[in-house]
């Protein structure tokens, strides 16, 4: 049998090591635990969190063939059954010579046959304990930091309790959702397992509608699944949408390291208009040339065809929620606004030029200004505060917090906490 033609998307190693700086760093400090006595009549509450921030299992079945520079990579794990994939930091601390092992089985293929992007062959994946919170606790600390833990903690000191009222939405972050219509098995599983996990949450606490909590990237797939869930689903099932850490329209973080699944992150030239994303000595790329720039960078046509259909659309088309929303973020951070590759070389890694210009990335903030994606953040007003349908919209400004620390520092996680107790008591809107 004659395997169809496969387009190959490595996560590479600037990539491992972008995502290590840009999503794993926050400061630890203790989280806001004890702040109230355990209130009766919690609305249950289903988080999602950031890319990346959700551990996948793997088993590798004989069809895996170990890439010619890592020979060794199959040995001991072929037919072994279920071993993590993402993320293992204990063992790529032990030996870091299984990297390219992990990003080899890590890579998707688009299977043009069946429209979609899927395992590598010989790679099967899983999501780690979808419908709790035990996904988001990985063994690197600086992830646990990153990622929904200190939330979670500081949500226990407040009554909620995993299981009962506290419930997790793992999802692959490898695959983000493609245009309404276009075959996603990924995004379509999450929406099916999400939709039972919020009408279970409702249905153990009273029939109580669900609050929504998501971080970073894990808002887009929250917003995507609502948009594309019957009306009178959202409104009879979710109370709130409480969103940490993200605008909308995408970001040019992205612009630094894609792979397929990417795409749909990618800045909207709805949001971005034609300010120039990324800088070459020759020329510059706004939103709206980013098929020019992925052409430029060496992606083939049919990826960026790829783009042009299955991941522009997402950010085009995002709509408001229409179930009551509250967005909190950071501001006041150094925060990524362009990428520069000035001699053209798209595969080195580019420096980065923040809003201020002195090209530094500093999530602890130290060089004050300029506003945190500030242009996705005030697009949510257009999108979703000016929509007359929207039943609600309320977006919170933390000056000098950072994506992390919104869900890992002492402050950061009080205004949160605060926020979900607010969408708590809302009895109407
Ligand atoms: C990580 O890998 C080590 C060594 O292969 C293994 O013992 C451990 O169980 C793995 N961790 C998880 C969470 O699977
Ligand atoms: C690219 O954009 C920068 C501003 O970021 C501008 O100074 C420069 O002149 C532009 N270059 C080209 C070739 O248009
Ligand atoms: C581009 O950058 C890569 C990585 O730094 C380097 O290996 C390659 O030689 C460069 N290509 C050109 C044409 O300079
Ligand atoms: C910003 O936050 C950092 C770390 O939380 C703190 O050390 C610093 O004093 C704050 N700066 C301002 C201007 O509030």
């Amino acid at each position: 049998m004659e395997a169809p033609a496969q387009e190959q998307h490595r996560l590479s190693v600037p990539l491992v090591l972008l995502l290590a700086t840009l999503f794993f760093t926050g400061a630890p400090s203790a989280a806001a635990r004890g702040e109230a006595a355990t209130p009766s009549g919690l609305h249950p509450v289903v988080l999602l969190p950031g890319f990346t921030c959700c551990q996948l299992d793997a088993r590798l079945t004989d069809e895996y063939e170990p890439p010619p520079s890592s020979p060794g990579c199959g040995a001991r794990r072929q037919g072994r059954g279920w071993f993590r994939l993402w993320e293992n930091y204990t063992a790529l601390q032990a030996d870091p010579a299984l990297l390219p092992c992990y990003q080899d089985q890590l890579r998707l293929v688009y299977d043009p046959a069946a429209g979609d992007y899927r395992d590598a062959p010989g790679v099967e994946t899983r999501v780690v304990s979808f419908g709790n919170t035990r996904s988001f606790r990985f063994d690197d600390p600086a992830q646990n930091d990153a990622c929904m833990e200190r939330l979670v903690e500081a949500l226990e000191g407040v009554g909620y309790r995993e299981g009962a009222n506290l419930f997790g939405a793992s999802y692959d972050f490898r695959y983000a959702p493609a245009a309404s219509g276009l075959a996603s098995a990924a995004f379509s599983a999450l929406r099916s397992s999400l939709t039972r996990l919020v009408e279970r949450a409702s249905a153990r606490n009273g029939n109580r509608l669900a609050i929504l909590v998501t971080h970073s990237f894990g808002g887009l797939y929250a917003a995507e699944f609502l948009s594309r869930a019957p009306l009178p689903w959202r409104r009879r099932h979710v109370k709130h949408l409480v969103m940490l850490g993200l605008g909308v329209g995408g970001s040019p973080l992205i612009l630094q390291e894609l792979f397929g699944s990417t795409f749909s992150l990618l800045p909207s030239p709805k949001v971005y208009g034609a300010a120039p994303l990324v800088v070459t000595r020759a020329r510059n790329y706004s939103a709206g040339d980013i098929p020019e720039f992925l052409a430029a960078a060496g992606y083939s046509d049919d990826e960026v065809a790829r783009y042009r259909t299955r991941a522009l659309p997402v950010p085009l088309d995002f709509r408001a929620p229409l179930v009551p929303m509250t967005s909190v973020n950071g501001v006041g951070v150094p925060t990524v606004d362009k990428v520069v590759y000035w001699d053209g070389n798209f595969t080195e890694m580019p420096r980065v030029v923040n809003g201020d210009g002195d090209g530094i990335i500093n999530l602890e903030g130290k060089s004050g200004n300029p506003d945190c994606n500030l242009e996705a953040v005030l697009a949510l007003q257009r999108f979703v505060g000016d929509d007359p349908d929207q039943p609600y919209f309320k977006s919170v400004l933390i000056p000098n917090r950072t994506h992390n620390g919104l869900v890992s520092d002492e402050l950061g996680l009080r205004s949160v906490v605060n926020e979900i107790m607010e969408a708590n008591r809302a009895t109407s809107f």
